[in-house]
């Protein structure tokens, strides 16, 4: 089957739906054999044994049993609406990507999900949001795959296995608000303390949004965009609801699960459902694509690291409205597969290390999930634009190549041109210069300032803001059973803020350690102070 039996909401259309969907007259096999009773197996007897040639019992029962397949590895529990995105034109200067241009109209597909739960979890628990966008582009599909806090715990992929694992319920109980699990996910943050702007955030009312529709969404790593002229900038991207940024609070939130463990999702289709439409403008930072990809003092490559939106703006480039909700939760929301390699023609990748161990993971563990390497034919992850591709066969291949094979050159296949140019195609790479260099294993020195951002977030907090977070830590430590991890963890908060690490040492019955940095504001210009705050709403 080919892109152009898919709608614009990804779903199959035509004698592609009436195949594959209930259809026609009759209940049959999956064979398509009229069936004229399904409510008895069939039996030697009414009283006699079932007989295994009975093949309509044996392909019922069967397909059952493999109904499920592997939950994801984190985000499990996630949910989901289309949408239309339609550009601004305001980023033509810095991106060639089409999509953006005025008033062009994009199908997107968005999955917004808790990082740590199980797909049976409760919504509004503790822990980052994921907000992962697939544009439906014409130049091909265009993945945004971000969270709603702007930074990440770690700075190399390679502790990804470890931080998850720290956090995740526990080999032995499977529980993961058991007092082993908060033990050890806070001792995984306070050894790692590039952890720390991260986990502040989780722990601000940030970490326990009111609606999926009232979170702000962030691409997190710093991207590289191409214009027309091949010149090229470095860019953060940014999701700001028209519906403002809200969260619940703590007490709220606990009785809210065990009330309605459904809440996000519930209100996501509820408002799609009545018409109220929740929207989001994409906006983008911009900065200079200098060799050493820092800006003001700031490592760009650090996902640790924001640039404060008082220091460089966050400029709006266009708008998305979600206006249907998914008709098949499998075969939408649970089968999506999203990639941050799945780049157009405009948009590129940077250095970070935490990206490229992304690029790898998503698609080697969709394979596994998904069920072998043909899962772009899944009709949710069809590119809306034409595919021709050089892959062939594999689990579950649904499409039927012709021709003769594929290799390039080839003289023998009709002379398919498939070399845009480089000013045409995606994964063109600008002229970056890698500088020469031995293989090392370690860090840059502008990865390891790990409390200056934090220290501002917490600065730029309101009263009530501040009363939140320290409860916040208050409750997580108190959970903890290891005095050393609380400990710990109380000289992390001292290096951010003395007020902060007295109130929660004092929660815990504990010595306030002192800090061992200097607490002075790296910058005290009143631009970072602007740190955390919101977008203006309409
Ligand atoms: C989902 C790996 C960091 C956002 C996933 C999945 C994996 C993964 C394996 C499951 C994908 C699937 O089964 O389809 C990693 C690794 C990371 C990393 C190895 C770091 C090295 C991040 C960061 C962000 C992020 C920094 C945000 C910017 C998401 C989102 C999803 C996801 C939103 C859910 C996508 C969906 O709704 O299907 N990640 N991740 N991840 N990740 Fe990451």
């Amino acid at each position: 089957r080919g892109p152009e039996t898919v709608s614009a909401t990804g779903q199959a259309t035509g004698a592609d739906q009436a195949r594959m969907a209930q259809s026609g007259a009759y209940l049959t096999t999956a064979q398509g054999v009229r069936l004229y009773e399904s409510d008895h197996s069939l039996k030697a007897g009414a009283r006699g044994p079932v007989l295994i040639q009975d093949h309509h019992l044996r392909e019922k029962i069967t397909h059952f049993d493999h109904e499920r397949i592997p939950e994801r590895v984190v985000h499990a529990r996630g949910a989901a609406a289309h949408g239309v995105f339609k550009g601004y034109g305001t980023a033509g200067e810095v991106s060639k990507a089409a999509f953006l241009v005025k008033d062009v109209e994009t199908p997107v597909f968005v999955r917004f999900s808790t990082v740590l739960g199980s797909r049976g979890s409760a919504d509004t628990v503790r822990d980052t949001r994921g907000f992962a966008t697939k544009f439906y582009t014409d130049e091909g599909t265009f993945d945004l795959v971000g969270n709603n806090i702007p930074v990440f715990f770690i700075q190399d992929a390679l502790k990804f296995p470890d931080v998850v694992h720290a956090a995740k319920p526990h080999p032995d109980r499977e529980i993961p608000q058991a007092q082993s699990a908060h033990d050890t996910f806070w001792d995984f943050v306070s050894l790692h303390t590039e952890a720390t702007h991260h986990t502040l955030w989780n722990m601000s009312d940030r970490g326990i949004p009111r609606s999926y529709r009232m979170m702000e969404g962030f691409g997190v790593h710093t991207f590289r965009l191409v214009n027309t002229n091949g010149e090229s900038v470095l860019a953060k991207f940014h999701w700001k609801p028209k519906l403002g940024v809200h969260s619940l609070v703590w007490e709220e939130a606990q009785l809210i699960n065990g009330m309605d463990p459904d809440f996000h999702r519930r209100d996501l289709f509820d408002a799609i459902e009545a018409g109220a439409f929740p929207q989001w403008e994409l906006g983008i930072q911009v900065f200079p694509d200098t060799p050493d990809q820092t800006f003001q003092g700031i490592d760009l490559l650090d996902p640790t690291k924001i640039v404060p939106e008082g220091l460089t703006p966050v400029q709006p480039i266009g708008l998305m409205t979600l206006n249907a909700n998914t008709k098949n939760y499998f075969a939408e929301t649970e089968q999506v597969a999203f990639h941050p390699g799945h780049l157009v023609p405009g948009i590129d990748i940077t250095d970070d290390a935490l990206l490229a161990g992304r690029l790898f993971s998503y698609l080697d563990t969709q394979i596994s999930r998904l069920g072998g390497p043909n899962f772009a034919q899944i009709p949710i992850n069809r590119p809306h634009a034409p595919v021709n591709d050089m892959l062939r066969d594999g689990m579950h291949q649904s499409a039927v190549h012709t021709g003769v094979a594929p290799y390039r050159p080839n003289s023998l296949d009709g002379g398919c041109p498939f070399q845009a140019g480089a000013d045409l195609g995606a994964y063109v790479e600008t002229a970056v210069r890698v500088p020469e260099t031995s293989k090392v294993r370690e860090a840059p020195a502008t990865f390891s300032d790990h409390f200056s951002q934090p220290r501002l977030f917490w600065l730029s907090m309101s009263a009530p803001e501040r009363e939140h977070i320290i409860a916040a830590y208050t409750f997580e430590l108190n959970k903890c059973f290891e005095q050393a991890v609380k400990e710990r963890t109380l000289k992390v908060l001292a290096n951010i803020d003395t007020q902060l690490c007295e109130q929660v040492a004092s929660g815990l019955g504990l010595p306030a350690p002192q800090a061992t940095v200097s607490l002075a504001p790296a910058d005290p210009s009143p631009a970072l102070s602007q740190l955390g705050k919101t977008w203006p709403v309409d």
